[in-house]
C-alpha cells in the first residue's frame, strides 16, 4: 500500500520526532550537541483549519506529493506540517528515515489509518498487520513472514505469478496478431489491473479467476470500484476528526464504508472457499499463501481472515500502476526498452527453466521499476536508470519483473506522448491521464 514513501516522505506522530531528534544528538559524534526540542523542526506556515477546509471543498488532496516537495526545498529535509487534527512531521532523505525506523525499534508505531479502522471498529472486526501496532502486530507480522516474504514463500508462488504473466501476455498476443497491422492500440490500464488481481488471487488463494481470457466477471469490475472508490474517499476523510467529519462529510463516509464492505465480502468469500476446501482434505501441492498460513494453523482464523483482507486489498493498485508507469516511460524512451529487451532474452533460458530467476537474471529490469516508483514524475529522470543491488526477498518486486520481461520479449511499447503525466495523490500515487500505449509484435 504506497503511501508517504513515494512521494519520498515519511510520517510521524509528535513523539516520534522527539525519538528521532533524541537519535540525530546521539550519533552526532565528535561533540555531543544538546537536543534540539521539538518547536525546533520548522513549521510550515499556515492555517491547519483552512487546509482541511481545502481538502473539503476540493474533496481530496490530488497534489500533496508536489506541495511536499515545494515545501522541503523551502524549509529543508524536515518540517512539521499540522492539517486539521493531525499533526505530522515529513522527512526527505532516506538516511533519515532510516535512522527514524531504526530509532522506532521492534515496535514501530504507525499513524492509525483513521477512517479504515473507523471502519473495523464498527463491525468489530479484527484488525489486519497494515492498521495493527504494538505486540499485537509484532506477533502477526512474525507469523506472517515465513509464509508471505521469506525467500522459500516468494520461490514458492514466484511460479505461479510467472504462470499468469505468461498468460496475460499471450493472450494480449493473440488479440494484436488478429491485427491486420500485427499491432494493438489500447486501455492497458484495465488489462493490468486484470493481470494483477489474476496473479495477486493464485497466490494468495491458489485459485485461477480466468480474467485475462474471458470478459471479465462483474464482481472482478465490482473490486476493482469498490478498491478506487475506498482509495479516493480515505483521503477525503484521513485529515479530519470523526466527530467533524460525521457532520460535514456522511456521503463520503457511506462511500467509504460500502467500499470496504465489499472488500471484505469479496476477500472473504474467498477465503470461505479455501478454508472449507482444506476442511475436505490436506492439498497434495502448494496451493498459495493464505492456504499455508490456515495449514499452519499457529494464528486465529479471525487474523489470518484480517491479514489476508490487507494483502487482497493491498496487492492491486500497489503493483498495477507502477506497471502502467513503467511501460509509459518505456515507451518514451525506446533505447533504455532495447536494453531491457536484450537483457530478457538473454536470460530468457535460464528463466524458462528456473521462474525463481527472475529476481537475479534481470538487473537492468529491476532498477527500471525501481526508478518508476522512486520517481515523483515531474521530471525526465529516466534516461539513465541505475543499477540496483542484489534482491533481497523483501523487497522482490515479483508482479513486476515477472509480467514486464514477457511482455517486452513479445512487443514494442510504442506512443506518440513524449509529455510527463501529472501524478495524483488518492492514498496512492496515480497517474491523472492515461496515455495511450500501441504494442507491436515482434517478427
Ligand atoms: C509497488 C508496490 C507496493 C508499494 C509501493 C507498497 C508500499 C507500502 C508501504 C509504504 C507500506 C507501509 C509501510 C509502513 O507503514 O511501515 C506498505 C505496507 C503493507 N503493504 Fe505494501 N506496497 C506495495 C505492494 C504491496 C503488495 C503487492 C501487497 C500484498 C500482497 C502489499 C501489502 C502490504 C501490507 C499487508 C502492508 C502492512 C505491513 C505491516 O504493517 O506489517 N503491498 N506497503
Ligand atoms: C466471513 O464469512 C463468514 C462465513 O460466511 C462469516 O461467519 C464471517 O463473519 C465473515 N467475516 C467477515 C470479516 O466478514
Amino acid at each position: 500500500m504506497a503511501l508517504w514513501t513515494k512521494a519520498g516522505v515519511w510520517m510521524a506522530g509528535p513523539q516520534l520526532a522527539l525519538c528521532w531528534a533524541r537519535t540525530l544528538g546521539t550519533r552526532a559524534a565528535t561533540a555531543p550537541k544538546a537536543v534540539l526540542p521539538f518547536e525546533a523542526i520548522p513549521r510550515c506556515p499556515g492555517n491547519r483549519w483552512l487546509r482541511l477546509l481545502h481538502i473539503w471543498k476540493e474533496q481530496g488532496f490530488e497534489d500533496l506529493h508536489l506541495q511536499m516537495q515545494q515545501i522541503f526545498q523551502e524549509l529543508g529535509p524536515i518540517f512539521r506540517y499540522d492539517v486539521g487534527g493531525k499533526h505530522i512531521v515529513l522527512l526527505m532523505s532516506p538516511e533519515d528515515v532510516e535512522r527514524l525506523k531504526q530509532a522506532d525499534g521492534y515496535l514501530p508505531h504507525r499513524t492509525a489509518m483513521d477512517p479504515w479502522l473507523a471502519h473495523r471498529q464498527h463491525y468489530g472486526h479484527k484488525c489486519g498487520v497494515f492498521l495493527l501496532n504494538g505486540p499485537e502486530w509484532r506477533s502477526d507480522r512474525l507469523r506472517l513472514n515465513p509464509d508471505v516474504l521469506s525467500l522459500q514463500a516468494v520461490q514458492k508462488y514466484l511460479p505461479m505469478v510467472d504462470s499468469v504473466a505468461r498468460d496475460f501476455t499471450k493472450a494480449l498476443l493473440s488479440k494484436v496478431l488478429q491485427n491486420p497491422r500485427g499491432s494493438l492500440t489500447l486501455d492497458i490500464q484495465s488489462s493490468i489491473f486484470y493481470y494483477t488481481i489474476e496473479a495477486s488471487n493464485l497466490a494468495l488463494f491458489g485459485e485461477r479467476l480466468g480474467l485475462l481470457n474471458h470478459s471479465p466477471s462483474p464482481t472482478s469490475l465490482a473490486f476493482i470500484h469498490a478498491l478506487d472508490s475506498m482509495l479516493k474517499t480515505t483521503v477525503q476523510l484521513m485529515f479530519m476528526p470523526r466527530s467533524l467529519s460525521r457532520w460535514t462529510s456522511p456521503r463520503v463516509w457511506r462511500e467509504h464504508f460500502e467500499a470496504w464492505d465489499y472488500i471484505f465480502q469479496y476477500a472473504n468469500n474467498s477465503i470461505q472457499k479455501i478454508y472449507q476446501e482444506l476442511a475436505l482434505g490436506r492439498p497434495q501441492h502448494y496451493s498459495g499463501i493464505v492456504a499455508e498460513l490456515l495449514l499452519n494453523a499457529d494464528m486465529t482464523l479471525d487474523s489470518i481472515r484480517a491479514s489476508s483482507i490487507d494483502l487482497t486489498a493491498g496487492s492491486v493498485d500497489t503493483t498495477a500502476y507502477p506497471l502502467l508507469m513503467t511501460l509509459f516511460e518505456l515507451a518514451r524512451n525506446p533505447e533504455v526498452q532495447q536494453a531491457l529487451r536484450q537483457e530478457s532474452l538473454l536470460a530468457d533460458a535460464k528463466i524458462s527453466e528456473n521462474p525463481q530467476r527472475a529476481t537475479t537474471e534481470l538487473p537492468l529490469l529491476r532498477a527500471a521499476l525501481k526508478e518508476t516508483l522512486r520517481s515523483p514524475h515531474e521530471e525526465k529522470t529516466w534516461h539513465a536508470p541505475h543499477h540496483s543491488s542484489p534482491p533481497t526477498a523483501e523487497e522482490t518486486c515479483c508482479q513486476g519483473c515477472g509480467v514486464s520481461a514477457p511482455v517486452l520479449k513479445n512487443f514494442q511499447v510504442e506512443t506518440l506522448t513524449q509529455d510527463d503525466i501529472k501524478m495524483i495523490y488518492r492514498f496512492i500515487l496515480m497517474p491523472s491521464t492515461l496515455p495511450l500505449l500501441t504494442l507491436r509484435a515482434i517478427n
